[in-house]
């Protein structure tokens, strides 16, 4: 590999783009797992995104946006993309995985993300490649927090916040009133 390509090989791009694969991949074997596993890979996919959300919210995002004066578009969804994974991991993180929507709650997380990385990948890199940011030193700086993050644990976000002041919804508000309601049914056989 040339020297020029061998550096751009280690930068914050590349770099984000494993940590997608990772996260991917962990999706894929939550599909298929069961049980306590389904729980453990949970936890680790939980575990890679607050690492990935956390290097791109303090470096890279504000790196990007500083470089791209005046296209904060893909940006801003970006920071609204993440502020609701963000608040499903935080409630992902007060279950023991036993819980009827557990499933469907990761689910909806990766769901999310998938849909995210398509736009990172698809719209933001892009972008950011086609400005001056030197994203290899960016990169080793992600690195280190990334590393730095895993010892000292993370900074606790509003999502936590909010929902710990709520606390885990009991039962979703169609779940309630499916004993009240009164069907309106069709009269006569069933065709
Ligand atoms: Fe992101
Ligand atoms: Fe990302």
């Amino acid at each position: 590999m040339p020297r020029h390509d061998k550096r751009k090989a280690q930068g914050a791009i590349a770099l984000l783009k494993a940590q997608h694969e990772e996260v991917k991949e962990l999706f894929k074997q939550f599909e298929k797992a069961e049980g306590r596993k389904r729980k453990e890979i949970a936890d680790a996919a939980i575990q890679g995104l607050k690492v990935h959300a956390s290097i791109e919210e303090e470096l890279f995002y504000p790196a990007l946006r500083k470089a791209m004066k005046g296209d904060g578009g893909v940006m801003d969804e970006a920071d609204e993309e993440h502020h609701v994974a963000k608040v499903l991991i935080a409630e992902l993180e007060l279950m023991d995985g036993k819980e009827d929507n557990f499933e469907a709650k990761f689910t909806v997380l990766a769901e999310n993300v998938r849909h995210h990385i398509k736009e990172e990948e698809g719209e933001m890199f892009p972008q950011a490649a086609k400005t001056r940011v030197d994203f290899v030193a960016l990169g080793e700086r992600m690195r280190e927090r990334a590393e730095s993050l895993l010892i000292e644990g993370f900074p606790e976000g509003v999502e936590v916040e909010m929902v710990h002041k709520t606390g885990l919804r009991e039962a979703s508000p169609a779940k309630l009133a499916e004993a009240t309601i009164e069907i309106p049914m069709l009269s006569g056989r069933r065709r």
